[in-house]
């Protein structure tokens, strides 16, 4: 292994993680993958080595845990981190905050002193459009201030931008990119890996793909009073490939150092608004399902509407979303019916 050439993934074996993976492998780098399989299971690692044909290297590790990072900084010559590991469920986040102030911060920080300390310069940093809040101009652009966070889970994203930001500006040897991840759904067409949820899902692909195989009843539909075109949310729905792919642009940019600003902030979407109705209607259509829903009250803490402005992403990272809706949805239920074995 080379260094420039190796990628440590913290949370590798969960849902972005592991496509990430694939799509370092395809673009030849090599992965280290860390997680201590909280939210994820080993069959994911497995399933990025089917897909590639590679061996990972996989480590069971709490990121938390300094002792743990240690021995994989001295074991493998990475200088590139990519950290997902946290936990992101934002309903759990409000009852039990200090679970998420502790997980998702202390792992980070332990990330940021690790690379320092050992001169590996290039930290990619998982942030969410979470950040944005009700914004008041849309699309959102990475210069659209962020609003104070509603969420324990969403001031974790926006205190870790913080850290980042303020460790490249006090250390040489540290230099980092957020990428801002709008609503990231579907699956590696493989079908090999995807979303996990434990429990009932608080998502909307994932719960929908689940009332498809009939372990849910019917899917609610949160509000349809909204001051958009349908009434229902819009939402800027990004393929987990091609979110992915934007982890492999960001990799390139910092490994080849064309970075222009040692801290630098990326939208990932489609810059396309999707509302609920339409998502669940493009779902029945291309899988050919008719899905039993109801609707319900608004949920509370959700924003009418928000999708990026991604021409920073698609001129400065040359990355831009590929996939078609359709493709994801489909996408979805083939990962859905894998996992439940339908055939
Ligand atoms: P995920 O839960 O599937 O993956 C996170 C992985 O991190 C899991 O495999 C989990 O076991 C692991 N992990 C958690 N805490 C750990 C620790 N202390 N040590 C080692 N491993 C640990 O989630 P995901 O959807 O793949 O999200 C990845 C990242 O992207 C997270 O930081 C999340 O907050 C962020 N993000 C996700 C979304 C989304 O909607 N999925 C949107 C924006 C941002
Ligand atoms: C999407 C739309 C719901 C479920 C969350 C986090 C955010 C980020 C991405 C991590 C909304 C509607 C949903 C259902 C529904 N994660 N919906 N019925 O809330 O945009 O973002 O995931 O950073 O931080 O908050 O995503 O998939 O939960 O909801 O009608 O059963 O679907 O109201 O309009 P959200 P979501």
């Amino acid at each position: 292994m080379e260094s420039k050439r190796t990628v440590l993934i913290s949370g590798g074996a969960g849902y972005i993680g592991s496509h990430t993976a694939v799509e370092l492998i395809n673009a030849g780098y090599y992965v280290v993958i860390i997680d201590n399989l909280t939210n994820s299971e080993r069959d994911s690692v497995a399933g990025v080595e089917k897909i590639t044909g590679k061996k990972v290297a996989f480590e069971v590790v709490d990121t938390c845990d300094r002792a743990q990072l240690k021995t994989v900084f001295e074991t493998y010559p990475f200088d590139t981190v990519i950290h997902f590991a946290a936990y992101k469920a934002v309903g759990e986040s409000m009852a039990e905050p200090l679970k998420y102030y502790q997980n998702n911060l202390v792992s980070f920080m332990n990330i940021v002193a690790m690379m320092k300390e050992y001169g590996r310069p290039n930290i990619l940093f998982s942030s969410s459009a979470t950040v944005y809040g009700e914004a008041e101009h849309l699309p959102v652009t990475e210069q659209t201030p962020r609003q104070p966070a509603t969420s324990p889970y969403g001031n974790t994203k926006q205190i870790a931008e913080d850290i980042l930001r303020d460790s490249c500006r006090a250390y040489d040897n540290v230099r980092g990119i957020a990428l801002r991840y709008f609503n990231p759904i579907g699956a590696h067409p493989s079908a090999l890996i995807g979303e996990l949820p434990r429990g009932v899902p608080n998502n909307l692909v994932p719960f929908i793909t689940q009332t498809a195989a009939g372990i849910r009843e019917r899917l609610s539909v949160f509000g349809n009073d909204y001051d958009t075109p349908d009434g229902t949310c819009l939402r800027d729905y990004i393929d987990v490939v091609d979110l992915a792919k934007a982890h492999v642009a960001t990799v390139n940019r910092m490994t080849s150092d064309k970075m222009e600003d040692r801290y630098e902030i990326f939208n990932i979407g489609t810059g396309r608004p999707i509302s609920v109705l339409e998502l669940l209607t493009t779902f029945e259509n291309v899988n050919n399902i008719k899905l039993p829903y109801t609707i319900v009250d608004r949920r509370p803490g959700d924003v009418p509407a928000v999708w990026a402005e991604t021409s920073r992403a698609n001129e400065v990272l040359e990355w831009k979303a590929e996939r078609t809706l359709n493709e994801t949805l489909k996408s979805a239920w083939e990962w859905e019916k894998h996992v439940r074995n339908i055939i």
